[in-house]
């Protein structure tokens, strides 16, 4: 699966300089994009392949995750359309076509904004996801797969909303405030933040953290407990790094049987070691 001048060609046009401002090396750059991008669905070619040879048996081709950013950055908006519905992406990638002699099930699904939600410019909304009515989505945000922004959730500029993350409404349960996502805040995968949290800017909910109105969140940092009152929702603090976690039953039944209940738990604030591993790929965007 080596393909040594396809790999050549593919990190020349990455690292060229003119590759925004001259059109004969976009072309060429393009075609090498396409011969990639064909021999990827072909399977010819991988991103990662077994390789004994390795610590951990796979040997990882970064030069085909550049190719595939270099088709990102060569790809201009197109629109195209689905009945009543319209899309708008890079047309370095459209929707890949099946036929049934493929062998693949490809089950119907999608993405839909609903009227009365506000997406700015330069949201990235990945399928399927869901953004309801009245919910506030800012700039340069993604929306990635399987994510809901439920009704009126407030998200801010630069969030990552990541695969399955799942943002309560106020619609249903009915609840008074909606959930407010800051700034340049991580969502991890499988996040849920219901019941009118807020997360303040920067922080960074590790993959699985379920925040709401009845969570205790454990900063160990300042050695407090962060709980909602009947006044105010819970309140993730700024920059705040919060991992899934549990408490123990310390009372009745639940100590006799030696339960333990889920916490959320703030073991850190943000540092370069979370901007690392939270650093988002800008040629996605
Ligand atoms: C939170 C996260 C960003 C890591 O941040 P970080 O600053 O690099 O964290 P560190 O690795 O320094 O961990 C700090 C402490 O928290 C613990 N920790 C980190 N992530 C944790 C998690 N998800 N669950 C439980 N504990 C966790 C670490 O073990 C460490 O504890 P220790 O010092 O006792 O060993 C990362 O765990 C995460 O969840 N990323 C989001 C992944 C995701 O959802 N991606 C989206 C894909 S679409």
């Amino acid at each position: 699966m080596i393909n040594q001048p396809l790999q050549r060609t593919i990190e020349h046009y990455i690292a060229h300089p003119e590759l925004s401002t001259d059109f004969t090396v976009q072309a060429k750059a393009l075609a090498a994009f396409f011969d990639l991008r064909d021999k990827l669905e072909t399977g010819e070619l991988r991103a990662a392949e077994p390789d004994p040879a390795t610590s951990t048996g796979w040997r990882v081709n970064a030069w085909v995750k550049q190719g595939i950013l270099l088709g990102f950055r060569l790809g201009v908006l197109e629109q195209s359309a689905s009945g009543s519905l319209s899309f708008v992406d890079k047309n370095t990638y459209p929707a890949r076509q099946f036929t049934a002699q493929e062998g693949v099930r490809i089950v119907p699904g999608g993405s839909s904004i609903r009227a009365g939600a506000y997406v700015a410019r330069s949201v990235v909304c990945m399928p399927p996801m869901y953004v309801n009515v009245g919910a506030y989505v800012d700039e340069g945000t993604m929306v990635d797969s399987h994510a809901l922004v439920g009704s009126c959730a407030q998200i801010g500029k630069r969030v990552h909303l990541s695969a399955a993350a799942q943002i309560g409404g106020v619609l249903e349960p009915v609840n008074a405030s909606p959930v407010v996502i800051e700034d340049d805040v991580l969502v991890g995968g499988n996040c849920g933040v219901y019941e009118g949290a807020i997360v303040r800017q920067g922080a960074v909910l590790a993959a699985g953290t379920i925040l709401t109105r009845g969570t205790p969140v454990f900063d160990l940092v300042h050695g407090e407990i962060l709980r909602s009152t009947p006044e105010m929702p819970l309140i993730i603090p700024e920059n705040a790094v919060v991992v899934p976690g549990s408490r123990a039953v310390n009372k009745g039944k639940g100590a006799e049987w030696g339960l333990s209940l889920y916490a959320a738990v703030i073991v850190k604030y943000r540092d370069e070691k979370t901007d690392l591993s939270t650093t988002l790929e800008d040629l996605l965007r």
